[in-house]
């Protein structure tokens, strides 16, 4: 079987400086190709500050921490990153087009062999795979929040995945200590398909004068042993992301069940996105 020695990483926002992390932690050389210079030294500089959260909980030694910085080169130009690499990861942002015209310049770019994974959370990996020559060579590798930690790889077989390409990706997500968990193409694969549909009923509680953010939270803290509450998980995926998924999964069943509460979308418009704009259900510095 294939090995991978040497992946890309497209995007290094909080999902791909993750990925980039743990491919590296576990011997994996990285490219890691940003828009600009200063995205790639910033994402870089968010990397040695988790490695060095690591060092400093013992999970790793300073040894470890300066290896993992050394196989990690970055660029700015994704064909060039691409070139020789035995596995694309792509984590940009959730745009179908943006992703097409990505994978067509990484089709064309990268080796015939290279294996070619989207992290997307909610684009059909059968529908981003047909846009390239290598739709057996096309998979979904969905990565969970924050990257270091989350033990899943959510594996997502398009309909013209081959078995090898999967059989790959699962002894890949193995050596990065992960869980993979093979589930197939439909919207919002597993994770969200079930996930989503407790934050917007979490949203509609609000909505409807249930209860208090808060209290909606302390109920599924405390009663479900959750780690977090669904409205700060919200906040913390980014209340737009949330939005964006419960679109797709509303148009690809056509079940009103998936219904977004209009609460979720008045915020979204609001600007008030969780986490990242300091606002959300709940505000922060
Ligand atoms: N890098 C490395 N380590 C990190 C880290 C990072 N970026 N972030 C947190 N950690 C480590 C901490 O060092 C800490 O380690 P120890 O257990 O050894 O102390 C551990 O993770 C817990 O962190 P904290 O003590 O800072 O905080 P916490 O106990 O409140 O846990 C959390 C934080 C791990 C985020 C926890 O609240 C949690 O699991 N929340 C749920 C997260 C979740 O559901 N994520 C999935 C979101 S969905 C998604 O990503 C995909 C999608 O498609 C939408």
């Amino acid at each position: 079987m294939k090995k991978i020695s040497k992946a890309a990483v497209i995007g290094g926002g909080t999902m791909g400086n993750g990925i980039a992390h743990i491919f590296s932690m576990h011997g994996i050389t990285i490219h890691l190709v940003e828009r600009n210079r200063e995205l790639a030294d910033k994402a870089l500089e968010t990397i040695t500050g988790n490695l060095d959260r690591m060092v400093g909980k013992e999970k790793i030694d300073a040894t470890r921490k300066e290896e993992t910085l050394d196989r990690i080169v970055t660029f700015t130009d994704t064909a060039k990153a691409v070139g020789e690499v035995d596995l694309v990861v792509e984590a940009v942002p959730e745009n179908f087009d943006l992703k097409r015209e990505l994978f067509s310049e990484i089709d064309k770019a990268a080796p015939g062999e290279a294996i070619l994974a989207s992290n997307t959370s909610s684009i059909s990996i059968t529908r981003l795979a047909a846009t390239t020559s290598r739709a057996d060579k096309f998979i979904g590798m969905h990565f969970f929040n924050p990257v270091p930690v989350m033990k899943l790889v959510e594996v997502v077989k398009g309909l013209q995945t081959s078995d090898e390409t999967v059989a790959v990706i699962e002894k890949t997500a193995q050596r990065l200590d992960k869980n993979a968990v093979v589930v197939s193409d439909y919207p919002g694969f597993v994770s969200n398909r079930v996930l989503m549909p407790m934050i917007n009923e979490a949203i509609y509680c609000v909505y409807e004068g249930v209860a208090e953010p808060e209290e909606v939270d302390q109920v599924m803290k405390l009663g479900m042993a959750h780690p977090m509450g669904p409205l700060r998980l919200a906040d913390f995926i980014g209340l737009d992301v949330c939005l964006d998924i419960l679109n797709v999964l509303h148009d690809g069943f056509k079940d009103p069940k998936y219904r977004p509460c209009p609460l979720l979308v008045k915020m979204v418009d609001a600007g008030r996105l969780g986490d990242k704009t300091g606002e959300g259900f709940y505000s922060y510095d």
